[in-house]
C-alpha cells in the first residue's frame, strides 16, 4: 500500500472541499469524492474539471448512509479521509438543531467505523474556531486555549466531532487524525472557475458583499459598531480558501510520515484580525465599486474577536498562508462576476 495515494474527500464538491481536490491533484493524490449535492452546485464541478483537466470520480451519496458508503470502502482502498460534509450556518442550526446533529454527527460516525473497519489510518477533520468560543482576555487563541461551550448546536457539533474522533483515537491507536480549526475561510480560486457557492442568503460576509456589489442583495448591515475592537466591528481571521485548501494536504502529508499515535488539533488562520469595517474599505478601495452598507444592531450570539495563534501549523505541517485579504476579495469578486455569467 506504500503508494496508495487515494484520498476519499466527502463534501468534496462543496466551498472548501473543491478547492482542496485541486491541491491533492497538484500534489499526486487521487481524490474519490462523496457528494450528493444538498449543499453543492454543479457550476463548481465544471470549474473544477476545467482546473485539473479531467473529471474526478463523483459519487452522489448521502454519507450517512452506511451501507452505501461500505460499498465504496470495498471498492476503493483509500489511503486516507478528509472528511468535510456537514451542514455549517450556525442560524440555520439554532432553528434546527437535530438536522445539524443528525447530518454532522452521523456522518461523522459513520466515516470513522468505516475508517476503522477498512483500516484507513489517516483522518482529517473540518473542525472551527468556534470550539474557542469568545476569547477571555487575549484574542489571539492557540490549540491550548480551552475550548468552551458553544453558542449553537453547529458549534456543539464540531466541539462533539473532535471529541469523537479523539475517543475513537485513543482505543485505536493506528487511526491518526487531525483536527483543522479553520479560522474564517474567504475567497475563491485566482481562476475565478470556482468559489463559494451560497443557496438562499449568505450568511458569512465576503459573499454577502459580493452580493451586495453585484446588486443580489440591497444593503449590507454591518451587525454592531460599538464593540470594544479596533474599529467598532467584530474582528476575524479571514483565510484564502485555497491556502486553507493547501492546508489539508500538509495535513494528509503529516499523517503519512507518522508512524506511531498521532492525535492532533491545529489552527488554520493567518494570525492576523481584521475587522468587518476594515474589510468593506478594502473591497471599495482595491475594487473601484462602491457598496451599499449601513450599521446595524450587534447580533446575539457573534464572537467579538478572535484571531489564530498560528504558529503550530507552520511547526507541525509546514504550511503558511501565501494570500492576503485584498487577494482574497479580488478573487472573490472575480468569482461573483463570473457567477453573473451562468445567471
Ligand atoms: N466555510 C466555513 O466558514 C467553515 C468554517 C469552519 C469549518 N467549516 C467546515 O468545513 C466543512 C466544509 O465547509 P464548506 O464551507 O466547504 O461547506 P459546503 O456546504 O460548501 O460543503 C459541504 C459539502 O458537503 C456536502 N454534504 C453535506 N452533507 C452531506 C451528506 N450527508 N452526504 C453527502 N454530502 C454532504 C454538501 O453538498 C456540500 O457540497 C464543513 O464541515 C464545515 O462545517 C466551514
Amino acid at each position: 500500500m506504500e503508494n496508495n495515494k487515494t484520498i476519499l474527500i466527502t463534501g468534496g464538491c462543496g466551498y472548501i472541499g473543491s478547492h482542496t481536490i485541486i491541491e491533492l491533484v497538484k500534489a499526486g493524490y487521487q481524490p474519490i469524492i462523496v457528494d450528493d449535492f444538498r449543499n453543492a452546485n454543479r457550476i463548481v464541478v465544471d470549474g473544477l474539471c476545467t482546473i485539473i483537466g479531467f473529471s474526478p470520480s463523483i459519487y452522489e451519496i448521502d454519507v450517512c448512509n452506511e451501507a452505501q458508503m461500505d460499498n465504496l470502502f470495498q471498492e476503493y482502498s483509500f489511503s486516507g479521509i478528509i472528511h468535510f460534509a456537514a451542514y455549517k450556518a450556525v442560524g440555520e442550526s439554532v432553528q434546527e438543531p437535530l438536522k445539524y446533529y443528525h447530518n454532522n454527527i452521523e456522518g461523522l460516525s459513520v466515516i470513522c467505523s468505516l475508517a476503522l473497519k477498512y483500516k484507513v489510518s489517516n483522518f482529517v477533520f473540518s473542525s472551527s474556531c468556534t470550539v474557542y468560543g469568545e476569547p477571555q482576555g487575549l484574542k489571539e487563541v492557540n490549540e491550548k486555549t480551552p475550548k468552551v461551550q458553544p453558542s449553537s448546536p453547529y458549534g456543539y457539533t464540531k466541539l462533539v466531532g473532535e471529541q469523537i474522533i479523539e475517543d475513537v483515537q485513543r482505543v485505536n491507536p493506528s487511526f491518526r487524525a487531525v483536527n483543522l480549526r479553520y479560522f474564517n475561510p474567504v475567497g475563491a480560486h485566482p481562476s475565478a472557475l470556482i468559489g463559494e457557492f451560497p443557496i438562499g442568503r449568505p450568511n458569512n460576509l465576503f459573499p454577502f458583499i459580493t452580493q451586495t456589489a453585484i446588486g443580489k442583495q440591497e444593503c449590507l448591515v454591518i451587525n454592531g459598531n460599538d464593540y470594544p475592537t479596533v474599529d467598532g466591528t467584530c474582528v476575524r481571521d479571514y483565510i484564502h480558501v485555497c491556502d486553507l485548501a493547501e492546508a489539508h494536504v500538509q495535513a494528509i502529508a503529516f499523517l503519512e510520515a507518522q508512524n506511531g499515535v498521532c492525535m492532533e488539533a491545529v489552527n488554520i488562520g493567518t494570525g492576523k484580525g481584521t475587522s468587518v469595517l476594515e474589510v468593506i474599505q478594502l473591497f471599495e478601495k482595491n475594487t473601484g465599486e462602491k457598496l451599499n452598507w449601513k450599521f446595524g444592531p450587534r447580533r446575539e450570539g457573534d464572537v467579538i474577536e478572535i484571531f489564530a495563534n498560528a504558529a503550530k501549523s507552520k511547526d507541525l505541517l509546514n504550511w503558511s498562508p501565501t494570500f492576503t485579504v485584498s487577494d482574497a476579495i479580488l478573487h472573490a469578486w472575480k468569482w461573483e462576476k463570473n457567477l453573473q455569467l451562468h445567471a
